[in-house]
C-alpha cells in the first residue's frame, strides 16, 4: 500500500502534508511513501532528507497520483489533479467540503473514499488528529506577533530613568483555541490582557492564563452540548455592544477570533464601535476569510480608518509554514494509523468508528 503526496499550489499554500519525521512514522506502519520531487524545498527540506527515511521521489505529480492508494494533501485537489487521482483510492486533507462542493462531487464519482479532517469529532481519541486545534493554536500565537509588529508602541510596561511607559492593553474577542493562545502569548509579552466569549465556561480558562474576563450578563446558556457556541440572540448582541463601548476606548489591540461552526463569522464590531478606538490602535480579524468579526475587515488587507488599522487575515499559516506543516503532518499520521490495519495490510474503513464516519464525506 502506497501513501503519496504532491506539491500544493505554492502561490497560495506553503504547508506540506508529510515531513521527514512523519514519513518515517508512516513507513514504520508497513506502508510505502512516495512524493513529487522538490516536494518541500521551499521550506528548506530537500528530497534527500525524505530519501533517507525510505521515501520514493517521483518526477511528477501525475506519477504520484497514479501510483498511490492513499493521497494526503493540505487543500482540495484542483480539477487536473482530480482527473489524475486513481479510482477507488483514498484522499485525506482539509478539503473544506462546504466551499468545494463541485470538486468533492467529482472526487466521490471516482469512488474515492474522501476524508476531510475539519469534520473530525472533537472527542478525546481524535485529539491527536485535530487539525482545527493544531492550526488555530498557531494562528492565535501569530496574531499577537503580527499585531506587535504593526503596533508603533512598546507592549510591556517600560520603567526607565526617563520615565515609565504603561503596558499595552490587548482585548481578545472569542476565547476558543486561537483566542486562548492569543491571551497566553500577549500575556507573555507583557500586555494587560482581557477577553470575552459567549460561553461562560471560557471565563475560567481566560483567568487561568492571567487574563481578565469581560462578562456579558445573560440568562441563557450559550454553549451547545458539543462545547461550541450558539448564535448570539439580539438581546445578547445589544448587551455585548454596550460592554464593548467601554472596552474599545481603553484597548490598544483587539484580536477577533469569534466563530460559530458552519456559520458566517458573527459581526461583533460595527463601524461606530471600531471608531471608538484611539488612533494608532489595531483590530486584527482572524475571521476575515469567513466574513469578518469586524467592520472594515477584508481578507489579505490592512485598512486604516481614522488612524486605526484593521487587519484582515488571509492564509495565516503561510507565515509559519514549517511549524504548521509539522503539526498538520502529525495530525495526518495519527489519522492514517487509525485507518490502517496492520493485520489486514489494508486500509480499514470501519463505519462503526466515529472518527471515520464523521470525517468521511458522503454523497448527499
Ligand atoms: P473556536 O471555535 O475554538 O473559537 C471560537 C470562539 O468564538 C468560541 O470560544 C466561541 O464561543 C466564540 N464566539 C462565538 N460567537 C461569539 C460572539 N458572538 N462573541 C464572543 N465570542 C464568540 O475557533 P478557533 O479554532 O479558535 O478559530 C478562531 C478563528 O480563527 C476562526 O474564524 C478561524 O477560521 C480562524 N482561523 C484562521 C486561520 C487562518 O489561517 N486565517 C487559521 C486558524 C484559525
Amino acid at each position: 500500500m502506497i501513501v503519496g503526496s504532491i506539491k500544493e499550489d505554492l502561490s497560495s499554500e506553503k504547508r506540506v502534508s508529510i515531513t521527514p519525521e512523519t514519513a518515517r512514522n508512516i513507513t514504520g506502519l508497513g506502508l510505502k511513501v512516495c512524493i513529487e520531487k522538490n516536494y518541500a524545498t521551499h521550506l528548506g527540506i530537500n528530497d534527500n532528507e525524505y530519501k533517507k527515511t525510505g521515501v520514493e521521489i517521483k518526477d511528477s505529480s501525475s506519477e504520484v497520483l497514479n501510483s498511490s492508494n492513499l493521497i494526503i494533501k493540505v487543500n482540495c485537489p484542483s480539477e487536473n489533479e482530480i482527473s489524475l487521482l486513481k479510482d477507488k483510492s483514498i484522499l485525506i486533507g482539509m478539503l473544506n467540503p462546504s466551499k468545494n462542493k463541485d470538486q468533492i462531487k467529482k472526487i466521490i464519482k471516482k469512488k474515492i473514499k474522501t476524508f476531510s479532517l475539519e469534520l473530525l469529532p472533537r472527542i478525546t481519541r481524535a485529539q491527536s488528529m485535530d487539525v482545527l486545534s493544531s492550526q488555530s493554536n498557531l494562528a492565535g500565537y501569530r496574531a499577537v506577533i503580527d499585531c506587535v509588529a504593526e503596533f508603533e508602541k512598546a507592549v510591556p510596561m517600560m520603567m526607565t530613568a526617563a520615565g515609565t511607559v504603561p503596558a499595552a492593553k490587548v482585548l481578545v474577542i472569542g476565547a476558543g483555541v486561537a483566542g486562548l493562545q492569543a491571551v497566553a502569548t500577549a500575556k507573555r509579552l507583557g500586555a494587560i490582557v482581557s477577553a470575552t466569549d459567549v460561553r461562560a465556561a471560557s471565563k475560567e480558562q481566560v483567568e487561568s492564563l492571567g487574563g481578565k474576563f469581560l462578562t456579558v450578563e445573560q440568562t441563557e446558556d450559550m454553549e451547545t452540548a458539543g462545547g461550541y457556541a450558539k448564535e448570539a440572540t439580539e438581546d445578547y448582541k445589544k448587551k455585548q455592544a454596550e460592554m464593548m463601548k467601554e472596552a474599545l476606548k481603553k484597548n490598544d489591540i483587539v484580536i477577533c477570533t469569534a466563530l460559530i461552526p458552519g456559520k458566517p463569522a458573527p459581526r461583533i464590531l460595527n463601524e461606530d464601535l471600531v471608531k471608538l478606538m484611539k488612533p494608532g490602535s489595531i483590530v486584527y480579524d482572524l475571521a476575515a476569510e469567513q466574513g469578518g468579526n469586524s467592520a472594515y475587515s477584508e481578507a489579505g488587507k490592512i485598512n486604516t480608518i481614522e488612524g486605526i488599522k484593521v487587519i484582515g487575515v488571509k492564509s495565516l499559516m503561510n507565515s509559519l509554514p514549517l511549524t504548521a506543516s509539522s503539526l498538520y503532518a502529525k495530525n495526518l499520521f495519527s489519522f492514517i494509523r487509525n485507518l490502517y490495519s496492520r493485520e489486514k495490510k489494508d486500509f480499514n474503513i470501519n463505519l462503526e468508528d466515529e472518527i471515520i464516519t464523521k470525517s468521511l464525506i458522503r454523497e448527499d
